[in-house]
């Protein structure tokens, strides 16, 4: 077993590690080793990355043959771990592991029924409140969090941040796959529209988004030259409009209660046309999502961070579970 204090394992979707390393070493973090879905890295990590989905803060190593011996291992950093420390009812027991490798998602499974058995005779209590899921949303997190990166390693953590990604449900009635984006979003930021609300849907169709909204009560004009097509089309409470979102104007004084945007774009241009809608404060929060594609990633993500965020109350900046080559930003715009 290695301790070190300032060993973090990050997780991404599998094939995006060269952009989280990027995201790293421009933080000032040179990643030690990385694989599918999973990059090591030592020093201050910032509070958010946009490419992490989860991060293990103070990792240990444990390497160890067989099953019995791993679990025996982690029980035994768990409880130096948690000496002085009291554990709140539901906190997280998560175990993960490594893309592809045949085989470790079994084994940690192994693992973790072994572990669990002997905590479960050394602490029943302990043992009993614990949750194997990730709470909702973004935040800093105290448990035991285990990142299985081979059949002979595996690094653990009693604190951990997450991003708040997650697989959504699907609805059969949504038109597109992309309304598990928007659902994502809602459940990152712990926002979503409410009853009565307003919202302008730029690049709408078929309209997964609106539905999205309009299913939770709000009412959306959603502008696209494309249909609307399954429990959007024709849906009371979504107006569709043939328009160019980009010439798209709300009327002096207007404000949306969210803007949505899902448009195949520059990402630049997009980016520009949610900085006039911010300035204009024409919208009180918004889902943007920027597909990068062959553009660089990294530099879009500087110029959010330079143009977006000071126009922003909040800003969360994510690759969500959902999301391909493209980043999404949910958020609330500056008061004036
Ligand atoms: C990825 S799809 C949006 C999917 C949608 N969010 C959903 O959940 O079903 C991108 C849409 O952007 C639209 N689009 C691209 N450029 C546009 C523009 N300048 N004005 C309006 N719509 C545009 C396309 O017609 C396309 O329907």
């Amino acid at each position: 077993m290695s301790i070190h204090d300032d060993l973090r394992l990050l997780t991404c979707q599998p094939g995006y590690e060269t952009l989280l390393g990027g995201e790293l070493r421009a933080h000032g973090l040179e990643p030690d080793a990385t694989g599918p879905g999973w990059v090591l890295a030592r020093g201050t990590a910032p509070e958010t990355l946009c490419f992490a989905h989860l991060r293990l803060d103070g990792a240990t190593a444990i390497e160890a043959e067989s099953v019995n011996a791993m679990a025996e291992q982690l029980l035994a950093l768990f409880m130096e771990k948690i000496r002085d420390r009291i554990l709140p009812a539901g906190w997280p027991l998560v175990f993960r592991f490594a893309d592809g490798e045949k085989g470790l998602g079994q084994r940690t499974r192994s693992v973790e029924k072994e572990f669990r058995a002997r905590l479960k005779k050394r602490m029943a209590r302990l043992e009993r409140t614990a949750a194997d899921e990730l709470p909702r949303g973004s935040a800093t997190l105290q448990g035991l969090f285990v990142f299985a990166a081979g059949f002979g390693r595996l690094y653990a953590a009693t604190e951990a941040w997450q991003g708040g990604q997650r697989r959504m449900a699907d609805d059969p009635a949504a038109p597109s796959r992309s309304y598990l984006k928007t659902e994502e979003a809602f459940a990152v930021c712990g926002r979503e529209p409410a009853p009565g609300e307003t919202v302008v849907d730029l690049g709408a169709a078929p309209g997964g988004w609106s539905y999205s909204a309009a299913k939770r009560g709000a009412a959306v004009v959603a502008i696209d030259n494309g249909p609307m097509k399954g429990g959007a089309k024709d849906h009371p409470l979504i107006r569709h409009r043939r328009e160019d979102a980009f010439k798209f104007q709300p009327t002096v004084g207007e404000t949306y209660d969210w803007l949505f945007c899902d448009l195949v774009e520059d990402p630049h241009h997009v980016m520009r046309l949610l900085e006039q809608w911010l300035r204009g404060r024409h919208c009180r929060n918004f889902v943007v999502n920027l597909k990068f594609g062959r553009a660089d990633a990294l530099g879009l993500l500087e110029k959010v961070e330079a143009r977006i965020r000071p126009l922003c109350a909040t800003l969360s900046v994510r690759h969500l579970f959902h999301d391909r080559d493209e980043f999404t930003l949910v958020g609330e715009t500056a008061k004036a």
